[in-house]
């Protein structure tokens, strides 16, 4: 992709799943990515592998619900890889399925606190040094749960479809600071979310197996699935697009 080589990025969560193998593609493009997870042991196994291909990566243990302790991981990343954020990828998240009726206060705090403020906080934090350079790229990872709305997942619907209209709106606003903010909607994805998610065992198998049913693509979506469309909207071929918001998801979602 054109303009990525020398660049640096901002993955959270990438200590797994989906940011992992964004990180990883990322890194194999010539850019420095920070590999921004509360899980230290996922950040170093994302780093090593990076590194052991060639690639150049750094782990930042961070909280996304804590804004100061962001701004200090940012702060701490832009130090040691020597200069301001260019690329940002928003794709930490977490759910477990419950109707919602079911659900407490403590509960729609927790998931609203990762899968809203988080992004909410690091988009703060990393955007207002692209606006003073006139310079970055943020991609979201949102969910087809926030276009369609997904049964069990209600609340995380909620913090997705949040996500998406952020995004639109904070693109209207620092367009003409050329920092760029698309959206990304996986569909089900087989990562560690997704084991939790479902369980294993045969019952996991009949959960996949309906997912599949739903997918017109006939498999529900790997990590590696969405990494080339994250590269690409963070490269110079996507410079005029901004406040976009895509489904990958093997034709689940189909939208006009
Ligand atoms: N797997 C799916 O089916 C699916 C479908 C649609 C959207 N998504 C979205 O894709 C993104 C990645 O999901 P995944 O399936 O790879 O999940 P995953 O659980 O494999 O990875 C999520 C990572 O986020 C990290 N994380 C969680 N809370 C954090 C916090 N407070 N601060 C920093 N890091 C934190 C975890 O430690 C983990 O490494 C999420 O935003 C998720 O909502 C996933």
């Amino acid at each position: 992709m054109r303009g990525l080589q020398g660049k640096t990025a901002i993955v959270t969560g990438a200590g797994s799943g989906i940011g992992r193998a964004i990180a990883t593609r990322l890194a194999t493009e010539g850019i420095t990515v920070g590999v921004f997870d509360i899980n230290a042991t996922g950040a170093g196994e994302t780093v090593a592998a990076i590194e052991a291909a060639g690639g150049k990566a750094l782990s930042v243990g961070c909280d996304i619900t804590d804004y100061a302790a962001v701004t200090e991981a940012v702060a701490a990343f832009e130090a040691q890889s020597g200069k301001g954020c260019d690329i940002l990828v928003n794709n930490a998240g977490w759910d477990t399925p419950m109707p919602f009726l079911k659900t407490d206060e403590a509960f729609w705090k927790k998931v609203t606190a990762i899968n809203w403020m988080g992004p909410l906080h690091m988009t703060h934090a990393v955007a207002t040094g692209m606006a003073q350079r006139k310079s970055g790229r943020i991609v979201n990872i949102a969910s087809d749960a926030g276009r369609v709305g997904s049964t069990g997942e209600v609340v995380y619907s909620g913090c997705k479809g949040a996500t998406i209209a952020f995004a639109k709106a904070l693109a209207r606003e620092l367009a003409r600071a050329n920092v760029t903010i698309n959206t990304v909607c996986p569909g089900p994805t087989e990562t560690p979310a997704m084991e939790a998610f479902v369980g294993t065992g045969e019952q996991g198998q009949k959960i996949r197996d309906s997912m599949v049913r739903g997918v017109p693509l006939g498999r529900i979506g790997a990590p590696d699935d969405y990494a080339g469309l994250v590269a690409f909207l963070a490269s110079d071929d996507a410079a005029f697009m901004t406040g976009q918001t895509i489904s990958v998801s093997g034709g689940l979602t189909m939208h006009g």
